[in-house]
Order: structure tokens, then C-alpha cells, then sequence
């Protein structure tokens, strides 16, 4: 713990909140890590159940879920640079968990960028098939069952 003050994940909860969470997407997909627009916005946010990060009323991190069936397709974690390595992705890991199970769902599968694996194998996900190339970012799909 880094000292500072205690966060609070959860669903977004107005158009706002998720246009902030869209807006720090872009910021980290698309400025940071050369995303394209075309790709980051796929056109599925209005299918998805988003989770963010919220400290003070900042929003620090998001991610989002969709549900197809029994599986849930996990994407879009997004952490703003300002509050990375203190735990939150891996908080965000957990509540989509949550989310999933809730939903119905049996597993969740996602892309994992290969630099930040660590990231997932300690969140129970593990490696499926190998590694390929997304939006010019080496990735590796990963898939964890859920209980
Ligand atoms: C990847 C990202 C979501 C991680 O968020 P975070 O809140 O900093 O992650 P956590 O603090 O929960 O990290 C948990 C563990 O994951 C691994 N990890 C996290 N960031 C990492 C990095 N940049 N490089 C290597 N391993 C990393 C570490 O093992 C870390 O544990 P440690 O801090 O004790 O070493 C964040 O850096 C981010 O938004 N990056 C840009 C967008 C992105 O790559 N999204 C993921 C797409 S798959």
C-alpha cells in the first residue's frame, strides 16, 4: 500500500461516469499505447457491464465485461498511469469475477498484452493457444474458469 487514500470499484453509474471511463480508454489505448480509434471502440460498450476505479471522486481505472452465454469476454482494463502498481487492476480482476458469476457465466476468457501476463496468472488465468498480434501489440488469449 503506497499510503494513499482507499478506492471504491464498482458499475458505472450515469452516462457521464461511463463517457469518463470511454475518455480514459482513449487516453491509454489509443495516446499512450498507439491503439486506432477503430479498434478501441468496437461498438460493443452498450452490451457491456463496465467496472471502474474510484477514488475521490477520480476515476482511476476501467474495464468491461460482456456476457455470451455461459462465457464472459473480458477487455478494456485501463488503469491511468498516475495510479498504476497499487493493486487496482488486479481489484478490477476480482469484481469482474464477481460480475461474471452473477451473470450467469461459466468462464472468462480475454487477450492478454504478453508484458503484462504476470498480471493474469496471478488472477487465476491461464495461457490458451499462441501468442498473436492485436491492433500492432503482441497479446496471448488466457482463460480462467470460474467456480
Ligand atoms: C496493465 C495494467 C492494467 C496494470 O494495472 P495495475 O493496477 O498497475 O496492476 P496491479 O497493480 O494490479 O498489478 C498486479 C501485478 O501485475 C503485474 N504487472 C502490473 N503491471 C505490470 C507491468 N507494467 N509490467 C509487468 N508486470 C506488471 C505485476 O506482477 C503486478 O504485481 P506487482 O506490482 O506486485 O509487481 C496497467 O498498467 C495499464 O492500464 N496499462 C496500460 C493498458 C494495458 O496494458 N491494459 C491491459 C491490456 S491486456
Amino acid at each position: 500500500m503506497t499510503g494513499t487514500a482507499v478506492y471504491e470499484i464498482r458499475r458505472v453509474r450515469t452516462r457521464e461516469e461511463l463517457a469518463a471511463a470511454i475518455e480514459l480508454r482513449h487516453e491509454v489505448f489509443c495516446v499512450e499505447q498507439g491503439v486506432p480509434e477503430r479498434d478501441e471502440l468496437d461498438g460493443r460498450d452498450h452490451e457491456g457491464i463496465h467496472l471502474v476505479a474510484v477514488r475521490e471522486g477520480e476515476l482511476l481505472a476501467t474495464c468491461r465485461i460482456v456476457l455470451v452465454g455461459t462465457t464472459a469476454q473480458f477487455s478494456r482494463l485501463a488503469v491511468r498511469q498516475s495510479a498504476r502498481r497499487q493493486g487496482i487492476a488486479t481489484a478490477l480482476l476480482s469484481a469482474a469475477d464477481d460480475e461474471s458469476r452473477a451473470g450467469g457465466a461459466r468462464r472468462i476468457v480475454l487477450h492478454a498484452q504478453t508484458y503484462a501476463r504476470d498480471l493474469y496468472d496471478q488472477a487465476g488465468y491461464r495461457p490458451r493457444g499462441r501468442v498473436f498480434w492485436e491492433a500492432g501489440i503482441e497479446h496471448v488469449a488466457m482463460e480462467k474458469l470460474l467456480d
